[in-house]
C-alpha cells in the first residue's frame, strides 16, 4: 500500500450487522427450538445475504424466564442451544465465511438461578453475598411494602421479598435481580467474562441494558413520568437508567477490548431520553458504538425521518462515532406491521395492535427503508427475518405465549412473542425447514400458513423478493465506495422526499409519499425498491442512483 493511502475505517464503523434470534433461527437438533447446530447449517445463507457480522442473543446457560435474558452462568453455552465445543465451532466458521461475531452480554442482572443469587439466598440479610445485589428492607410497620416506588420495565413493582423480609430490586422480571455494580467483585467478574469470550475469538460484545447497571445508593422514590418504559424519561436525575457512574464503568471495558488485536467492538443497547444523551457512551475511551433507535421510533414521514439523520449525525459528530441504523429486532413490532398501517410510529404500533395492516403496503415501505438505512452514513442492523420481510405475528394464540413481558398490560397488549416466531427456510408447510424433516418436536411458537410464500427457499429464486432486494443492495452497498462510511450532503427535495448524495457521485432518494416523484437528473440505477415509473419515483419506493 501507497503510505499516503489512509488506512481502511476500522470495520465497525460502518458494518452491516445481522441479529442472529438463536432460539427462532434455525432447529439443528429437532427439538423445535433454534440451535448452534441449525446456525452453523445455516451460516451460507448469512454469507450469501452479504452481511459483515452476526449479533447473537444470549446463548449462556439460562432458565429461559426471558428468552436468554436471564443468565445462570456466563461462561456455558444452555444445552437447548448446544456445547461451547459447538459455539468455538461456530465462532471459527463463521470467520472463515467472512463474518464477525458479537455476542450478547448481559450485565444489569442474572438470573434468580445463578449461583451468586442463590448464594444470596441463603445467606441472608447482612451477608457479603446479599452485598452483589441490592436487598433492602421494606417500608412499612413490618417491612411488608416494597422500599421504594421503582417499577419493574415488564410491569409491578421493581422489587420481590423472600422468605425472610427482605425485598430484591428487579428491574425486569422478578426471576432477573440488578447486580450492584458498586461492588468490587462484581465488576471483577464481568472483567473476567469479558476475558474469557475474547479469549474464544468473539469479535464483539452487544451490551444489554447498556444505560442501567448502576443505581443511586439512597434508592430515592421516582416521579410517576420518569418510569418510562427502559428509561424514555431518564434524565442525569434518574436513579437507575442512564447514570454518569454507569459510563465509567465502559472506560474499563474498552482498555479489556483494547487489549486484543482485531478490533474487538462493543455496541450499547442504551434506551435514553435523547440523543445528545447516546453520544456520551460514545465518548472517547469508552464505546465503540450503540443502537439508534431514532428510525424504529420514527413515522414513515420524510420531514420526521429526516430530522433523525440529522440529530444523529449532529451529535454522534463531535464524539467521532459512528452511526447505526435499526428499524427492528426481538423487541419490538416488525417494521413490515408498523408501516402497513395509516399511523406508523412504535408507539401507533402497540396502540393498533392486532388491528389491519395492509401486507402490501408495509412491505413497500420496508423495501424503501432497507435502501434508506443501507444508503446512511455508517453501519446498519438487520433483524433475522427482515431480509425475508417477515410480518409481526399478533395473532398468536394465548396458550403459546412466553413473553414475561406480557404481564406489563394484564395480558392483553402487545407482547415481543409476535416477532420470535420460527423462521421459515423453505417447504410449503410448518416448520418449513426450522426444524429438519421428520422432527420430534414443533416450532416453540407455531409459524403463519402464509410463510410458505416467505420462505428463504422461495425467495432466493424470485427476482422481485424482499431477500434478492437485500442481497443486491449489501453487494452494490460493498462495491460503492461512496456508501457505508462517510458525509451526506441533502438534495433539494419535495415534503415527502428524502433525497442525499453520498461521496461523489451516489444519491439516495427516498419518496415516503403515494405520488411518484421525478427522479434528480441521474447517469444511472444503481438499485430501485421496486418498479420505476420511467423517470418519476413511485410512492413507498427508494432508489441508489450514480450522479
Ligand atoms: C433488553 C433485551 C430484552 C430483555 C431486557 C432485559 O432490553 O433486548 O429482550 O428482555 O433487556 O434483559
Amino acid at each position: 500500500m501507497d503510505s499516503n493511502t489512509p488506512p481502511p475505517p476500522a470495520w465497525w464503523r460502518d458494518a452491516v450487522i445481522y441479529q442472529v434470534y438463536i432460539r427462532s433461527f434455525a432447529d439443528g437438533n429437532g427439538d423445535g427450538t433454534g440451535d448452534l447446530a441449525g446456525l452453523r447449517a445455516r451460516l451460507g445463507h448469512l454469507a450469501g445475504l452479504g452481511v459483515d457480522a452476526l449479533w447473537i442473543t444470549p446463548w449462556y446457560v439460562s432458565p429461559q424466564v426471558d428468552a436468554g435474558y436471564d443468565v445462570a452462568d456466563y461462561r456455558a453455552i444452555d444445552p437447548v442451544f448446544g456445547t461451547l465445543d459447538e459455539a468455538d465451532a461456530f465462532l471459527a466458521e463463521a470467520h472463515a465465511h467472512g463474518l464477525r461475531v458479537l455476542v450478547d452480554l448481559v450485565p444489569n442482572h442474572t438470573s434468580d438461578q445463578h449461583p451468586w443469587f442463590r448464594e444470596a439466598l441463603a445467606a441472608g440479610p447482612g451477608s457479603a453475598a446479599r452485598g452483589r445485589y441490592h436487598f433492602r428492607p421494606g417500608r412499612g410497620a413490618d417491612g411488608e411494602l416494597p422500599p421504594n416506588n421503582w417499577p419493574s420495565v415488564f410491569g409491578g413493582p421493581a422489587w420481590t421479598r423472600v422468605a425472610d423480609g427482605e425485598w430484591y430490586l428487579h428491574l425486569f422480571a422478578a426471576a432477573q435481580p440488578d447486580l450492584d455494580w458498586d461492588v468490587p467483585e462484581v465488576r471483577e467478574e464481568f472483567a473476567s467474562v469479558l476475558r474469557f469470550w475474547l479469549d474464544r475469538g468473539v469479535d464483539g460484545f452487544r451490551i444489554d441494558v447498556a444505560h442501567g447497571l448502576t443505581k443511586d445508593p439512597a434508592y430515592p422514590d421516582i416521579e410517576e413520568s420518569a418510569t418510562g418504559l427502559l428509561g424514555a424519561a431518564a434524565d442525569e436525575h434518574h436513579p437507575y437508567f442512564d447514570r454518569d457512574a454507569t459510563l465509567e464503568i465502559y472506560r474499563e471495558w474498552r482498555r479489556i477490548a483494547d487489549a486484543y488485536p482485531g478490533e474487538r467492538t462493543f455496541v450499547a443497547e442504551a434506551w435514553v431520553s435523547s440523543p445528545d444523551r447516546l453520544a456520551r457512551y460514545l465518548a472517547p475511551g469508552r464505546l465503540h458504538t450503540a443502537f439508534n433507535f431514532g428510525l424504529l421510533d420514527c413515522p414513515w414521514e420524510a420531514p420526521r425521518l429526516r430530522e433523525v439523520v440529522e440529530q444523529t449525525l449532529r451529535v454522534l459528530a463531535p464524539v467521532d462515532a459512528p452511526p447505526t441504523w435499526v428499524l427492528s429486532n426481538h423487541d419490538v413490532i416488525r417494521h413490515v406491521t408498523r408501516y402497513g398501517r395509516a399511523e406508523t410510529s412504535l408507539d401507533d404500533a402497540k396502540r393498533l395492535y392486532g388491528t389491519p395492516s395492509d401486507p402490501e403496503l408495509g412491505t413497500r415501505r420496508a423495501r424503501a427503508a432497507a435502501l434508506l438505512t443501507l444508503g446512511l452514513p455508517g453501519g446498519a442492523y438487520i433483524y433475522q427475518g427482515e431480509e425475508l420481510g417477515l410480518e409481526e405475528v399478533e395473532d398468536l394464540p394465548a396458550e403459546v405465549l412466553q413473553d414475561p413481558n406480557r404481564f406489563w398490560s394484564g395480558g392483553c397488549g402487545p407482547v415481543r412473542d409476535g416477532c420470535r416466531v420460527p423462521l421459515p427456510w423453505s417447504g410449503e408447510t410448518a416448520p418449513f425447514g426450522f426444524s429438519p424433516d421428520g422432527a420430534a418436536g414443533e416450532p416453540w411458537l407455531p409459524q403463519p400458513a402464509a410463510w410458505k410464500d416467505r420462505s428463504a427457499a422461495a425467495q432466493l429464486a424470485d427476482p422481485a423478493s424482499v431477500l434478492t432486494l437485500y442481497r443486491s443492495a449489501l453487494a452494490v452497498r460493498r462495491g460503492c465506495e461512496d456508501l457505508g462510511e462517510g458525509d451526506l450532503a441533502w438534495l433539494p427535495a419535495a415534503e415527502e422526499v428524502l433525497a442525499f448524495r453520498r461521496g461523489r457521485r451516489t444519491a439516495v432518494v427516498v419518496n415516503t409519499g403515494a405520488d411518484p416523484v421525478p427522479l434528480p437528473e441521474h447517469t444511472e440505477v444503481l438499485l430501485a425498491s421496486g418498479p420505476l415509473d420511467g423517470p418519476l419515483l413511485p410512492g413507498d419506493t427508494a432508489v441508489w442512483l450514480s450522479l
